[in-house]
């Protein structure tokens, strides 16, 4: 990206005209919110490997965030950490004043379905309150940048396929104008962040891009998800709890290729438009988990025990719980050139590999507060 008008506008009044551009080659920053969760640490170790310039990660490290997940890049000087909440105006007014990002790449989430079902208010909180905080501080932000700097700046609102409903088995996959009918509080509370961006476009003209994207798995996510808490259950020897008759549908996508995603929509994308991403990797979550026991029993043989596949326990169904979600992801392919490079079962083999490889993490991440999750949302499911 160029980003001559936002430096401009930031370090003009500090820096000489000579060194500007020198710093300006060296430090394009961006902003990313939520870098400490899942996806958003992926998307920090993505950026420093394959654009190198600065990011500022602004994250409250909830239950979900865990700083050690960017252990790696943790003493790079182009990375830095500030704890906060994006509630928060005047911290987040502060981090845009200092930091002058020519981009915002908005991950910070409450994200776990089950989790707004047992308790919605922070997700209106964070979802909704917090996108508006964010976008509203970056509306004031960018509206003080020179002309090449408002052409330059983005704002990246990273959302859900689940806003867009359930799909039928024989439906057509959802695109980018199949219309909103979010059905859980956490999918309401992200089609109305979603429905926040797509305003301050069409108020304001801030450049904002919304993507809206299948099921991720891979490295760090947190074994709240179904994927990461069967490979653990299943390591563990522990039952692996099957909502309902196990046959709904997700489209699974490896979090490094949603984080291609995202770089190519901040690069090529058009502003006020919105992208669909997926992996076009449909599959039963009976399926995910026969595959993951499979996966377990031949890196991990445990010969005096039965096959992991005899741990699968149907429990009582997520109340409202979504059939199917199938993304048509046909658009960011042919207009911007986005296709996922990993398969599914290549991508879940890495992905069992890496929770085997990473003992340590695990155990960092399973704390009381997670033990006591854990209980409750399981302990009320009957087995069926
Ligand atoms: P996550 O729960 O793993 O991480 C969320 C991060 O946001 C955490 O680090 C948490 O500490 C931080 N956070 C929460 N509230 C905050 C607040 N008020 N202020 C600052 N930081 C806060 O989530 P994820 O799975 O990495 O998802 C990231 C984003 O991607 C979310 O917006 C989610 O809706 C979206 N998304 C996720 C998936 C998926 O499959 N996981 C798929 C599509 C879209
Ligand atoms: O589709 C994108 C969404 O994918 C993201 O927006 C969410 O942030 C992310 O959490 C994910 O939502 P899901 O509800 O689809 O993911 P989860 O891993 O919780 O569940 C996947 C499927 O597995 C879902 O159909 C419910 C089922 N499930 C889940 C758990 C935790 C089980 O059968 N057993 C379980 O124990």
């Amino acid at each position: 990206m160029q980003a001559g008008g936002v430096w401009r506008s930031c370090i003009a009044p500090i820096w000489p005209e000579r060194m500007y551009t020198e710093i300006m080659s060296e430090r394009q920053k961006v902003l990313v919110t939520g870098g400490a969760g899942f996806i958003g640490s992926n998307f920090i170790l993505h950026w420093i490997a394959n654009v190198g310039t600065a990011v500022v990660n602004l994250d409250l490290l909830t239950y979900a965030g865990n700083a050690g997940n960017l252990s790696r890049v943790q003493s790079d000087a182009r990375y830095s950490l500030v704890r906060g909440d994006i509630c928060d105006a005047e911290l987040v007014a502060g981090i845009l004043r200092e930091h002058c990002p020519q981009a915002i790449i908005h991950f910070a989430a409450e994200s776990h379905v089950d989790r707004s079902i047992a308790a919605p208010g922070a997700f209106i909180q964070t979802n909704v309150v917090g996108t508006f905080t964010l976008l509203e501080q970056a509306r004031i932000y960018w509206s003080g940048l020179d002309e090449d700097g408002k052409r330059a700046f983005r704002f990246v609102h990273v959302s859900t396929d689940e806003v867009y409903g359930s799909l039928g088995l024989e439906d057509a996959a959802f695109s980018e104008s199949t219309a909103y009918a979010p059905n859980s509080p956490y999918a309401a509370s992200k089609a109305a962040s979603d429905h926040l961006a797509r305003a301050y476009f069409h108020t304001y003209k801030m450049p904002v891009v919304t993507t809206n994207c299948s099921n991720n798995y891979g490295p760090y996510q947190f074994p709240e998800k179904l994927i990461p808490l069967v490979i653990l259950n299943a390591l563990e020897g522990k039952p692996l709890p099957v909502y309902g008759d196990g046959q709904n549908v997700r489209d699974w996508l490896f979090v490094d290729d949603h984080c291609s995603a995202i770089r190519t929509v901040l690069e090529k994308g058009k502003p006020g438009e919105t992208y669909n991403i997926g992996g076009n990797s449909e599959r039963k979550n009976l399926d995910v988990v026969t595959s993951i026991c499979d996966i377990v029993d031949e890196l991990r043989p445990s010969p005096s025990s039965p096959p992991r596949r005899k741990l699968i326990t149907f429990v009582t169904d997520r109340p409202g719980h979504d059939r199917r979600y199938a993304i048509d992801a046909s658009r960011i392919s042919r207009e911007l050139g986005w296709v996922p490079a990993e398969r599914f079962e290549s991508g879940l083999r890495k992905t069992v590999a890496w929770y085997l490889e990473n003992e340590s993490w695990v155990e960092s991440v399973r704390t009381g507060a997670y033990m006591d999750w854990i209980r409750k949302n399981y302990q009320e499911r009957v087995t069926q």
